[in-house]
């Protein structure tokens, strides 16, 4: 579904700076967890609270994950990147409790796609040289990948059209952000 691939030379950057990576991976773990309370003040998702609450768990228990493997390795909990593509997304959300909930839902929902997209990516690209690593990112791929599911569902149980409509806004403005150079070593 997504309509352009992450930069040539993302992979290499990022097996060149494991240990930012990971404090970056924590954090954005972080985040997933408080989006998806977040989301729970939107009227039109108060059937869906306890399906999110459930997604806040695991996106808490990712986070702790990623936390073990920092202690593991020796490497500082420390300050998280911006993400101009996360950013960059997260502006065209409009506001309207009806439409921001839409925007706000398919934006997660893509975030969870990319995490699903590239956490298949490092786990091939890691086999040999971090094997530990690479297991750990196989095993998010499918957590990841229905958090996206899920989102996109939300979407549709408000109003389905107007999902369509602007899941194809938001996937050409993905692909247009996502191709950016970035200097930092950062997942998105
Ligand atoms: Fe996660
Ligand atoms: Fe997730």
């Amino acid at each position: 579904m997504l309509r352009a691939k992450p930069p040539a030379d993302w992979l290499d950057k990022i097996r060149g700076n494991l240990p930012a990576v990971l404090v970056d991976h924590a954090h954005l773990e972080r985040k997933a967890a408080t989006t998806a309370l977040c989301l729970e003040k939107y009227k039109d998702l108060y059937p869906h609270v306890e399906e999110l609450n459930a997604i806040a768990i695991e996106e808490l228990q990712h986070f702790q994950l990623v936390l073990n493997l920092l202690k593991a390795r020796q490497i500082p909990f420390g300050h998280a990147y911006p993400s101009p593509w996360i950013s960059g997304m997260m502006k065209s959300i409009r506001n309207g409790s009806r439409h921001q909930a839409i925007d706000h839902l398919i934006c997660c929902s893509l975030i969870e796609g990319r995490s699903c997209e590239k956490f298949q990516m490092l786990s091939g690209a890691l086999a040999e040289c971090d094997p530990e690593l690479a297991q750990f990112y196989g095993s998010l791929v499918e957590s990841e990948g229905n958090h996206y599911a899920t989102y996109i569902l939300m979407a549709r149980s408000i109003d389905d059209a107007e999902t369509d409509r602007r899941l194809d806004f938001f996937l050409d403005l993905d692909a247009e952000l996502v191709q950016k150079p970035n200097a930092f070593p950062i997942l998105h």
